[in-house]
């Protein structure tokens, strides 16, 4: 990663709780180690973990070494950089539940020249509150003139509507919403940012954007995954919770918001919250009608036998969780009036593919009739290919060489491999540059959140209050027979992943 033209981030103290957890050495400091090596943040960055894990700062020093070099991070980074990095991570023993650690901490940051700080709370969500409220206490969460204090949140951000509306209120009790970075981590994915700039940068898709022009849009993410040692999260979670109202909701809204009048955070932010709260809110019937879940079967999933996943550890026995789920919604504004948004996502599918399949209006057909072989004209699509082979493919038809109008359809396609060195992104360096630099663009905003978990909330309500269990499906397929119905009950069918975007002409 090159960013010579971006300046370094501001000072600032990265205060984690969860110091010795997945996230901080999996992702947090792999990121800030690639932002070091490119120049994004400079030695004016302090990390401050915070652990219940007796030890010093070699402590996690030593920790976080050995597990950048088992899982082969650290070679693709020069160990100048990491020794740069590992000389500003300091470790403080101690209960985030209890007062003491937050005395601490308030010293070590009282302290620093800059006094900024960005609270990381990469812990269990039932501590969210608790730590707030905490570092509001100790007057922790005050910003002054030209200090900054920002609190970072990872998802779930509440489990409902109503939980979700209740953890702002407590948190925003105590901080303004500039303070506070509700982490969607699709928004670092750089093909996700790209939805905004395809859009609004380029006439010729943007004036072809409304009801006028397009059929339908699926938004996909398939996984092939499948819950393994996630149990006992999963349980509770289910696929609906765990993927739709966060990540798949962010893309819905990238595709479908309004043009923002400037790239600003808030300008941003007031577009999509729109469309989440122009999201139709279903009855109990409609719910029914517009949705399938799906749970997988015992099988075989890339050559080993998958348990079902009742029988995955921590599952509950008889457990009616989904990891599976397909919705067809509405966006009921002007430019979507009437134009269905068909969602889906799973654990244990075909293909890791997530992917935004935007279907065109059929032309007038008239005068391809009895022109040759090809009798249905195959309709324009956008896709935008998010994960993995990030990339743009356009299909259009042509005409194949010869005598006869015989059309075909075919593909531009764009990959972003084949254009640019994406070198090694962890999907979370502009989330953390952003955070430090103070720009939330990247960030969900309360009313968005609670405008999510609102469209999702007759769903919830329906299966938990049903004893019917969710259809089964085979590991390795792309869901319940159900789902293909929910969709080929309109005269449509779900886009499959990694066949039609590779399509090209045959050759005469
Ligand atoms: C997480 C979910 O938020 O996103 C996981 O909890 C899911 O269940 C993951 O696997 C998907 O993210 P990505 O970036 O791998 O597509």
């Amino acid at each position: 990663m090159s960013e010579a033209h971006i300046a370094p981030a501001p000072p600032v103290t990265l205060v984690i709780f969860g110091a010795t957890g997945d996230l901080t050495r999996r992702l947090l400091v792999p990121t800030i180690l690639n932002m070091t090596q490119s120049g994004l943040v400079n030695d004016s960055l302090t990390i401050l973990g915070i652990g219940l894990e007796p030890g010093d700062d070699e402590m996690l020093r030593t920790k976080l070494e050995e597990f950048l070099t088992s899982s082969n991070i650290k070679a693709n980074y020069s160990d100048e950089a990491w020794h740069r990095l590992r000389s500003r991570i300091f470790y403080f023993q101690g209960d985030f539940t209890q007062d003491a650690i937050y005395a601490q901490i308030d010293a070590r940051l009282n302290a620093d020249t800059s006094r900024n700080a960005a609270f990381y709370l990469a812990v269990q969500p039932r501590f969210f509150g608790d730590i707030v409220d905490k570092l509001s206490d100790h007057g922790l969460l005050t910003e002054t003139d030209t200090s900054f204090r920002r609190i970072v949140i990872e998802k779930p951000f509440g489990t409902d509507l109503a939980s979700a509306k209740a953890l702002n209120a407590r948190i925003l009790n105590h901080v303004s919403e500039k303070q506070i970075y509700r982490v969607d981590h699709f928004l670092g994915k750089e093909t996700v940012q790209n939805i905004m700039t395809a859009r609004f940068a380029n006439m010729m898709i943007e004036s072809l954007w409304s009801n006028n022009f397009i059929d339908h849009v699926q938004i996909s993410a398939a996984e092939i995954v499948d819950v393994g040692s996630r149990g006992k999260f999963y349980d509770g979670t289910g696929a609906l919770r765990d993927m739709v109202p966060n990540h798949l909701f962010q893309l819905l809204a990238m595709v479908a918001m309004e043009p923002p009048n400037s790239f600003d955070a808030e300008a941003i932010r007031d577009e999509k919250g729109k469309v989440l709260k122009a999201l139709r809110i279903y009855s109990a019937e409609d719910a029914a009608q517009n949705s399938v879940r799906g749970s997988y079967a015992a099988g075989p999933l890339n050559g080993n036998a998958l348990p079902a996943y009742a029988e995955t550890p921590d599952v509950a026995p008889g457990s009616t969780t989904e990891t599976f789920v397909a919705l067809k919604l509405y966006v009921d504004t002007w430019r979507w009036a009437g134009v269905p948004f068909y969602l889906r996502t799973g654990k244990a599918m075909t293909a890791r593919d997530t992917e935004i399949v935007v279907t065109f209006r059929q032309v007038p057909f008239a005068q391809f009739k009895g022109t040759g072989p090809q009798r249905n004209l195959a309709p324009n699509r956008l896709i935008i290919q998010v994960q993995p082979d990030e990339g743009l493919h356009i299909e259009i038809s042509i005409k194949s060489p010869g005598l006869s109008v015989d059309t075909v359809p075919i593909s531009l396609d764009f990959n972003y491999a084949d254009l640019f060195d994406i070198g090694k992104l962890t999907g979370y360096e502009s989330l953390l540059y952003d955070l430090f630099i103070g720009d939330q663009t990247l960030f969900q905003r309360a009313d968005s959140i609670e405008a999510g978990w609102a469209a999702v909330q007759p769903f919830l309500d329906l299966w938990a209050g049903s004893p019917a269990k969710p259809d089964t499906y085979l590991p390795g397929s792309m869901g319940p027979q159900a789902s293909d119905e929910l969709i080929e009950r309109d005269g449509r069918k779900w886009h499959q992943p990694d066949v039609m975007h590779r399509v090209k002409a045959k050759t005469p």
